[in-house]
């Protein structure tokens, strides 16, 4: 009985030596070793420039289509010259609502990028200015600029003389915002009742009303200038 077992137990030690030096032996470092998740090595998806049936001749990408706008970006229709200016201070209005919180965004947006030229106040006394770094920073309140929503909007996309783009520091959300804030030291420059102040007067924040009364907004500085 016992020299059996002993038999079985040197039967799988014996298997036991044997399988591991057979599989040592298959290990070969000139090659490389197994890939336990092949996925993170070997890409699933297509690699560009690599040959794949899935376009014509072998391609893997092809070219968008004319007119293809990419993702989270908006068309921008006016263009970079003082008759683009004049017509977004005329026609363009703001997709979003004046809301406390879009005021914030865009007062501490502003306070970053803008107030070193135009100042916390949009006096056009920022500390370059002061410092005579920049020259010819206007007032928000300049009756002869005409600042308006769209027309600030344009100015932050495209820049102005002397002045750069912030297109590509701040967001089309954020220009929005910013130029709402930029609205609001007009009309306190003014001694007017601020974005808020003024659309709430109606007694009613209804979105519509909102909507309006910034377009109304607009058409009250427009006619200021003239
Ligand atoms: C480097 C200094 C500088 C900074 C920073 C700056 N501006 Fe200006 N900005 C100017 C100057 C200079 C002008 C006058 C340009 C001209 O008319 O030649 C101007 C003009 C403007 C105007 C008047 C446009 C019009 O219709 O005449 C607006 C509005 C304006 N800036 C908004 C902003 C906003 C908003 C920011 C921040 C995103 C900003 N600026 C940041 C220097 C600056």
């Amino acid at each position: 009985m016992s020299k059996t077992t002993n038999m079985k137990t040197l039967k799988n030690i014996a298997i036991a030596i044997f399988a591991s030096v057979v599989m040592v032996s298959c290990f070969n470092d000139k090659k490389p070793n197994y890939q336990y998740f092949p996925n993170m090595y070997a890409p699933v998806g297509y690699e560009a420039y690599g040959n794949y049936e899935v376009f014509p001749n072998q391609q893997e990408a092809m070219i968008p289509p004319e007119n293809t706008v990419s993702r989270g970006y908006t068309p921008y229709d006016y263009e970079n010259n003082t008759a683009g200016l004049e017509l977004a201070k005329e026609q363009l209005k703001s997709p979003y609502k004046v809301t406390e919180e879009n005021l914030s965004v865009g007062e501490n947006l502003y306070t970053i990028y803008c107030a070193v030229c135009h100042g916390d106040k949009g006096d056009g006394k920022g500390i370059l200015a002061t410092r005579e770094k920049f020259l010819g920073i206007p007032s928000y309140a300049d009756p002869g600029r005409n600042i308006v929503l769209g027309g600030i909007y344009h100015v932050e996309t495209y820049g102005l003389n002397a002045m750069g783009s912030y297109a590509s520091q701040v967001n089309e959300k954020e220009r929005w915002q910013i130029a709402m804030h930029v609205m609001d030291l007009k009309a306190a420059l003014n001694g007017e009742p601020g974005m808020l102040e003024s659309l709430n007067t109606g007694a009613s924040t209804d979105s519509t009303v909102v909507e309006s009364k910034m377009t109304g907004a607009n058409t009250v500085s427009e006619s200021e200038s003239k």
